[in-house]
């Protein structure tokens, strides 16, 4: 089978190289997938440039999330069977999806949503379970007010969608090229990031959460309009990486409390809920958004994609990122 190959150590995904490999053993606990597609997500570069603290495989194949068809399953699984549509997230321990065929633990498995095709899912795995885990965090209830910071990407559109079938009101910053789309989920309040500065925009009306996607200066100016809770994917809760599959050394989960200490102050000086959203494989909350996903009306946002016989051509760069690999032609 042909799988994406990480070829070097320290480099961007242009050293991805595709490879003729032999498919995995499948073990008791596991599944078998054809696979479909796999979203080329914001942490796939990070985890092919290499992490210090990760052990990586040799040969090490790309992607941490996808869909596809389940091709077999091991002797101990149950709630699966071949033929069935899957999508999933992987431990950053346990990375691997872009291939032709994987197997991969049952329990970071989900059966698609119904109103979701398996291309689609396999574009929207990951950004799906952050958006969901991210505003359980927040425990809202119908009525308040959310800002949703890049509220077209990848995480934000799908926290977009869930915030609105939870009933909150969404404020969204976005690109103008997007604000169709958001209007479309039933986003009514949209701020340019481009062209208008959204703290000058919130600030005498006030929101009761920030969803924020977008780290810096955006978390500092969104903690400094006192909300009652911010979650953001950019602090890092060095207590939660552990759901990574990465245990941290000590001197490390060090460096990284110093270098949200300027976020936590802030959060403290403002009197807000700072949480931090880290994602881990979690097969049992990818099932229930998926229920969930699958009684709305919901809408994926179409992404452009890259065939496997594109990459085999031409590799992979940067210019690749958010796009969606497709490994059946
Ligand atoms: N902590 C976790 O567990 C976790 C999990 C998943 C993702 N993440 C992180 O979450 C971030 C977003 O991921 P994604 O997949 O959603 O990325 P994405 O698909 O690239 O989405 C980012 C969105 O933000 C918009 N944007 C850019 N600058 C902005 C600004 N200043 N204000 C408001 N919107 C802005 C972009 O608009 P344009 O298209 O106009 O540029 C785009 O729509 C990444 O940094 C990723 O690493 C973290």
């Amino acid at each position: 089978m042909k799988a994406i190959v990480r070829t070097k150590a320290g480099k961007a995904l242009s050293t991805m190289e595709v490879q003729e490999l032999p498919v995995a053993n499948l073990l008791p606990y596991q599944i078998k997938v054809k696979m479909a597609s796999s979203r080329i997500n914001p942490v796939d570069i990070d985890l092919m440039k290499g992490m210090p603290f990760l052990k990586y495989k040799k040969p090490q194949i790309g992607g941490i999330d996808g869909a596809g068809e389940v091709a077999a399953i091991g002797a101990s699984v149950q709630g699966f069977a071949p033929g069935d549509r899957v999508f999933f997230y992987r431990k950053f321990s346990d990375i691997g999806t872009w291939a032709e065929e994987i197997t991969i633990n049952a329990s970071d498995v989900a059966t698609i949503p119904q109103n979701t095709s398996i291309t689609e899912a396999g574009g929207i795995a990951l950004p799906l379970l952050t958006a969901y885990e991210a505003l359980q965090h927040l425990k809202v209830k119908a009525g308040e007010k959310i800002l949703i910071h890049g509220a077209a990407g990848g995480v934000g559109f799908q926290a977009t969608q869930l915030a609105i079938k939870l009933g909150l009101e969404v404020v969204a910053t976005a690109g103008e090229r997007d604000f169709e789309l958001l209007q479309k989920v039933g986003v009514r309040a949209i701020i340019s990031y481009k062209t208008q500065d959204f703290a000058q925009e919130i600030k005498s009306k006030g929101v009761d959460y920030v969803f924020d996607t977008i780290g810096g200066e955006v978390l500092k100016k969104s903690l400094a309009l006192q909300p009652k809770k911010v979650v953001s994917v950019h602090y890092v809760d060095t207590a939660k990486m552990i759901k990574t599959g990465v245990k941290l050394p000590v001197f490390l989960k060090f460096i990284m409390k110093m270098m949200m200490s300027k976020f936590t102050r802030l959060a403290k000086k403002y009197g807000v809920e700072l949480i931090g959203q880290v994602t881990g494989a979690d097969g049992d909350l990818l099932r229930q958004v998926s229920q969930e996903v699958g009684q709305m009306n919901f809408i994926v946002k179409p992404s452009k994609s890259l065939k496997l016989s594109e990459i085999t051509q031409k590799g992979m760069s940067q210019k690749d990122l958010g796009k969606v690999i497709l490994f059946t032609e």
